[in-house]
């Protein structure tokens, strides 16, 4: 499973990237908003630090405007991706840009029917939003589930990329479903290296380890 960051933040991806486990990155409007800079500077920014597909979501809803957004966005750097929703102008806005050879990653996704479309319009990847589902009281997992099982059945080269992940269980569950790739805030990625026994372990092992160097260190001194 891929793992993405997904934040427009240079602190918190340049963390991820040093991990050396970070494949990619999504922004959306609101990542970039809350960054306060220029989006170009930004993305340009973020795609030097990961190599990784690095996703720019659209910000207008007419297919002429998100095909020339994306056609720009291409330019930034090789590893942008453009972020289209699943709305009729966002479907053909990726068929124009597909015809360019400019990746899309189709988002807001919230049922399988939409998840068909994307695949059917040559999505790169398809992002289902499991925690707003799950927010709204549906199953936001088995959407994802469902979508890879779907996308098997029919050969589909889109890839899966679990969003709106929440919590490590999150993660744990999409990678279960079959997802391909789970993007995740910074701060659920941190969490992943988290197990009390491994605190735990790790503690005893360094005290085991200096009382030994200072028993050592009394063995050799001058008396
Ligand atoms: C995905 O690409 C979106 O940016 C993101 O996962 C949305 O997550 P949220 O529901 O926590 O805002």
């Amino acid at each position: 499973m891929e793992f993405f960051v997904d934040t427009a933040s240079i602190t918190e991806i340049r963390t991820a990237q040093s991990w050396g486990i970070l494949d990619g990155v999504t922004t959306n409007p609101t990542h970039v908003a809350r960054e306060g800079r220029d989006h170009k500077e930004l993305i340009q920014e973020i795609c030097a630090i990961c190599p990784g597909p690095v996703s720019v979501e659209t910000t207008v809803a007419d297919a002429e405007g998100m095909i020339g957004e994306g056609e720009t966005f291409a330019t930034w750097a090789p590893n942008v991706v453009v972020k289209v929703p699943v709305t009729p102008e966002g479907i053909r806005a990726l068929r124009a840009l597909r015809a360019k050879d400019i990746r899309c990653n189709v988002t807001l996704v919230f049922s399988l029917p939409q998840a068909l479309i994307a695949a059917k319009a040559g999505a790169a990847y398809v992002s289902p939003f499991v925690g707003r589902l799950d927010d709204n009281g549906a199953d936001g997992i088995q959407l994802v589930r469902d979508i890879c099982a779907a996308y098997r059945h029919y050969g589909f080269e889109t890839r899966v990329l679990a969003a709106s992940l929440r919590h490590p269980v999150h993660v744990v569950h999409a990678a279960l479903a079959g997802a391909h790739v789970a993007t995740m805030p910074f701060k659920v990625m941190e969490q992943l290296f988290n197990h009390p026994l491994t605190a735990i372990g790790l503690e005893k092992f360094l005290a085991d380890a200096r009382a030994l160097q200072a028993a050592l260190e009394t063995r050799r001194a001058p008396v």
